[in-house]
């Protein structure tokens, strides 16, 4: 018998992390699911909510897609070889030359992680094994993941504090700076630099071709690998198979995750040109030089074959570029000319609505109140409204709180994007029309937070 919904919860608050809850209780977003499935969650008391969140860029196939569910039943019914640690596992081969053949250009080789982060350490590694070098670049805004290297390459002190120091040799440049990066690249120290295309945390900023195209080329002038981290705007999130792919770059590294496996089997891919690869395993002896338990296992290797072949099959790229197009002109038709709202912008079906201070005063003193709380309080509101009034599900940027991102499973239908498109009108109207939308989040942060 599984166990009671509100059991289970106790027991993630008492071993797992109440804080957690505490925040998800504050927001009204703590209800319980009982299936997910396409771009739909259904909960324990009949409703549904749209997700236009997709786990950050996970669920680009949607939830529980009936062929990757499929693909592991299978692998799991034939009882094979998962992680022996000592044989070639063939579903490997076959996913890292799929990738590859995808990726193009000089991208032939692939180390398998389980997450992204894990990936970006892989990068930080073969980047360091292959030029000799210790310094790593990285841009202001960026989100590279948790653990200790990959946190060394994101500026933001929130969430750096408290854990010490990071990577020394990691240093920070602005987004979307040529000048700043071919002064740190000159000094010939520098392993990597690893960067974006499109920030996502950071606000899906999207880079002129011409920066980007420069980065590559100083890369390539000072002996510096180019490192694009691809773990939200890979696997056609953003129409092409890669974000790169829009801008005509070769980079000497691609760090994949996310959706990759359907959402179903965490996994990680770093893709690489066979000179990095060779400067990492470059001898019979440094053969298992730098590898990772799961790494491999069968059940991530079948679920990546079968997500590629639904992104395929389905043409979610050239549908994530046709919906992406109409929900930002949906958006722009809606919200445009109200004060607060400052862009809508977006990249197939990766989207940010940016929001700015008013200038009015009887939205500036409720905003700046808000501020004072937290700079995320605003934001945050405002997916708190999409939740509770419209069932939508949706987040701010990690490291932008103004910016509201807007992320569909890439099978996203039509009349979904008319939903969301009302919702968020009806969601912005409030915030300018009524005081309600800020009394009662000033009340709630207050409670909340005990001031
Ligand atoms: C661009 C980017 N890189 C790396 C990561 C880290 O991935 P993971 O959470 O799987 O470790 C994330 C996570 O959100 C990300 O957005």
């Amino acid at each position: 018998m599984p166990m009671e919904v509100a059991s289970a919860s106790a027991l993630y608050n008492d071993h797992v992390n109440p804080q957690w809850v505490k925040l998800l209780d504050v927001l009204g977003m703590n209800v319980p699911y009982t299936r997910c499935c396409g771009s739909e969650l259904f909960l324990q008391d009949g409703n549904r909510v749209l997700d236009f969140l997709s786990g950050y860029c996970v669920h680009n196939v949607g939830h529980n897609h009936p062929s990757v569910v499929a693909a592991l039943k299978d692998e799991l019914d034939r009882s094979g070889p998962a992680m022996l640690q000592s044989h070639v596992p063939e579903a490997a081969g076959e996913l890292a030359s799929r990738l590859c053949k995808l990726a193009g250009g000089q991208l032939s080789k692939v180390f398998f992680a389980s997450s992204g982060s894990e990936s970006v350490e892989g990068a930080i590694k073969f980047a360091r094994a292959h030029t000799g070098r210790t310094g790593l670049l990285y841009t202001e805004g960026a989100f590279h993941g948790l653990t200790c290297g990959a946190l060394s390459l994101m500026g933001n002190p929130f969430w750096r504090e408290g854990f010490g120091p990071m990577l020394p040799e990691a240093e920070q440049i602005p987004f979307e700076d040529a000048q700043s990066l071919e002064a740190k690249l000159s000094s010939r120290q520098f392993a990597a630099f690893i960067v974006e295309p499109i920030q996502a945390e950071g606000g899906i900023r999207i880079p002129q071709r011409e920066y980007l195209q420069t980065a590559q080329q100083l890369c390539k002038k000072y002996g510096t690998l180019f490192v694009l981290d691809e773990v939200q705007t890979g696997m056609f999130r953003t129409g092409a198979f890669l974000a790169a792919h829009h801008y005509d770059l070769d980079p000497d590294i691609i760090v994949l995750a996310k959706a990759l496996s359907g959402g179903l089997i965490p996994v990680g891919a770093v893709l690489m040109s066979n000179e990095v690869y060779k400067s990492v395993y470059s001898s019979l002896k440094r053969a298992i030089v730098h590898t990772s338990t799961y790494s491999e296992n069968g059940l991530a290797m079948r679920a990546g074959l079968a997500t590629l072949e639904v992104l395929e099959t389905e043409r979610l790229g050239a549908r994530a570029t046709a919906m992406g197009n109409e929900l930002r002109r949906r958006l722009r038709e809606t919200l445009f000319g109200y004060e607060m709202v400052k862009d809508i912008r977006g990249i197939g079906l990766l989207s940010g609505i940016e929001f700015q201070a008013p200038s009015k005063i009887g939205l500036r003193v409720p905003f700046e109140a808000f501020q004072r709380i937290h700079p995320g309080l605003f934001g945050q509101m405002v997916v708190m409204r999409m939740f509770r009034d419209e069932r939508i599900l949706t987040q701010i940027c990690g490291n932008n709180f103004m910016v509201l991102k807007a992320a569909p499973p890439l099978i996203v239908e039509e009349t979904r994007i008319d939903q969301f498109v009302g919702a968020l009108g009806r969601v912005v109207e409030l915030i300018h029309s009524s005081s309600t939308f800020w009394s009662d989040a000033l009340a709630l942060a207050r409670r909340a937070l005990n001031i």
